[in-house]
């Protein structure tokens, strides 16, 4: 039998990037996961075996690729919470852009060139124009989407001397579990509108805080883009693909270009449960832009992407199933 390729994925304990090492794995690669476990998992990595410990430590990745032999590295390790990036702005560009340097490092050393790099939406900041075209300028408001930012550019600039190849995702919302239950968002602290609201609906002293209802929208409160996770999941593997013929570095939006809002996502919770979300308008949190959606031609024309699942009602759905079932016994 033909051993399967070996994949790095760094973060592969974490949310988004155990839903891809299960893509992988269904694909016919073997997701080595990378993960310090900080926020991440251990009982989320279900399809290949664990390396624990830290991405900024290039002798321990590098010797675990060498002994996976791994064929190509998919990079979520990440600190990842808007509000504590800003009080930690060390903690984020050390994990963050130290992370992916570090990383980078360990596969020049290995002869490994392909990485797929999970970006985010957060990059944009305040757009100008939408639906948000991958051409918009990048003018992050947080210390997170400037971190994520820095690290796009180290490996554009890197990928642009021949040493990596790579394509960058920039998720829009990231919603939903994986279908068959086993696993899904299980962030110990959770600041996500779809959990949360979940939460509030199966929980009243625990009410959603909406935050703002004035905004220049069509019910005064925010809109986003939600994707299913594992829509997300699916562009992974399109990307790998992708990088086994093209060189270079490419962004991508992965979104629906569709926009939804906080009150439409509490009336999907609202019909999924049969229940009501108890509300509390709240002000405005700090650095919400009122309309987020993506333009996601680019990545259907180049990597064949597009998202199946993302209707607001099968994200929930699948969220609720999760949320009913958590083994891993994190409160959301
Ligand atoms: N919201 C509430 N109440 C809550 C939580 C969220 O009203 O309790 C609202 C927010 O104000 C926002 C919308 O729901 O309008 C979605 O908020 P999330 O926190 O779920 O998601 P964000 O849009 O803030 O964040 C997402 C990603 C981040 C990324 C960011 C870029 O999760 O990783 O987009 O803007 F940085």
């Amino acid at each position: 039998m033909t051993k399967q390729p070996t994949v790095l994925v760094t973060g592969g304990a974490g949310y988004v990037g155990s839903h891809v090492c299960k893509a992988l794995h269904r694909s016919g690669f073997t997701p080595v996961t990378l993960d310090n476990l900080s926020t991440g998992h251990r009982q989320a990595v279900q399809w290949g075996p664990l390396e624990i410990g830290d991405v900024r430590d290039a002798d321990f990745v590098a010797e675990a690729m060498t002994r996976h032999k791994t064929a190509a590295v998919l990079h979520f390790a990440a600190l990842s919470l808007v509000g504590e990036s800003a009080a930690k702005p060390y903690e984020y560009y050390d994990n963050n852009v130290g992370g992916a340097i570090s990383l980078v490092a360990a596969m020049r050393r290995c002869g490994v060139s392909r990485i797929v790099f999970s970006s985010t939406c957060a990059i944009y900041g305040m757009p100008d124009r939408l639906p948000i075209e991958e051409t918009e300028f990048a003018r992050p408001i947080n210390v997170y989407g400037r971190t994520k930012l820095a690290v796009e550019n180290f490996l554009a600039d890197t990928a642009a001397t021949g040493a990596i190849r790579t394509v960058m995702l920039r998720y829009f919302n990231a919603a939903g579990a994986d279908g068959d239950g086993n696993i899904g968002e299980a962030h110990t602290t959770e600041t996500h509108l779809v959990p949360l609201a979940i939460q509030a609906a199966l929980d009243p002293r625990r009410p959603l805080n909406v935050f703002g209802s004035d905004y220049p929208t069509a019910d005064g409160t925010c809109e986003r883009d939600y994707v299913h996770v594992e829509d997300l999941a699916e562009a992974h593997i399109q990307a790998l693909a992708f990088l086994e013929t093209t060189g270079g570095s490419r962004a991508y939006n992965l979104g629906t270009g569709n926009p939804v809002s906080v009150r439409q996502v509490i009336r999907a919770v609202e019909r999924v449960l049969g229940t009501t979300v108890p509300v509390v308008e709240a002000p405005r949190r700090a650095g919400d832009p009122p309309r987020l959606f993506a333009a996601p031609g680019l990545a259907e024309r180049d990597l064949g992407w597009v998202a199946t699942r993302s209707d607001i009602e099968s994200i929930v759905e699948s969220a609720v199933r999760w949320h009913r079932s958590n083994v891993f016994s994190v409160a959301v």
